[in-house]
């Protein structure tokens, strides 16, 4: 089921919106005529992918990373041979953050750490296997110091970090593929894994 729909995300669902609606980048979201950005993927996933914020895109769709980064992370998650249930999406920040410019800036800790005990609440209600990091901002929740391409505990699950799809943008959209063959054979093993254990 589609986390946006899922009966098991309702009451998250409604807490998450008025502790948003509450918080300080709110007034964008009236101002741009945006929408907060919940999560998009399954409510059972064995794949969590955690990004930093909505960008214009997701702001008018109200889904994250349905723009260029999405298109590249969609590149991803084909390469990763995840299907549909397999995985889900979302953000450390469900608001678009604008400066005074109103250009993208990254999300300030204090704007992070307001959503985080929802961001916390969201993972525990999940429950993935394995949580793709995907730059700073998501890392910075979990460990500062998890290196590109590295597998950690965490809780009973596990990390891995990856950087922003939109860094890789950056640099002509390449780069990411070692990384990705890393994450793809950690998702082989765990498939192996879970083959014998259902056995
Ligand atoms: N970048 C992100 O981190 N999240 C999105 O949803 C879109 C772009």
């Amino acid at each position: 089921m589609e986390i946006n729909e899922s009966i098991k995300f309702a009451d998250l669902r409604k807490d998450f919106f008025s502790h948003a609606q509450k918080s300080s980048l709110y007034k964008t979201i009236i101002e741009t005529n945006g929408k907060i950005v919940f999560g998009r993927g399954s409510d059972t996933p064995r794949v969590l992918f955690i990004g930093e914020a909505p960008g214009f895109s997701e702001n008018a769709a109200g889904k994250p990373f349905v723009g260029r980064s999405g298109k590249l992370l969609d590149q991803w998650i084909k390469e990763l041979a995840l299907k549909e249930n397999d995985f889900a999406i979302i953000n450390v920040v469900p608001i678009i953050p604008l400066s005074n410019e109103n250009k993208i800036r990254p999300p300030t800790e204090e704007e992070i750490n307001y959503f985080l005990p929802f961001t916390e609440k969201v993972i525990s209600a999940i429950n993935p296997e394995i949580i793709v990091l995907l730059g700073k901002s998501a890392s910075s929740i979990f460990d500062k110091n998890i290196k590109l391409g590295q597998l950690k505990e965490w809780k009973h699950m596990q990390i891995f970090f990856i950087y922003h799809p939109s860094y890789y943008l950056r640099n002509g959209g390449k780069g990411f593929e070692d990384t990705i063959q890393i994450l793809k054979e950690i998702l082989k093993q765990k498939r192996k894994q879970a083959s014998l254990t259902n056995f």
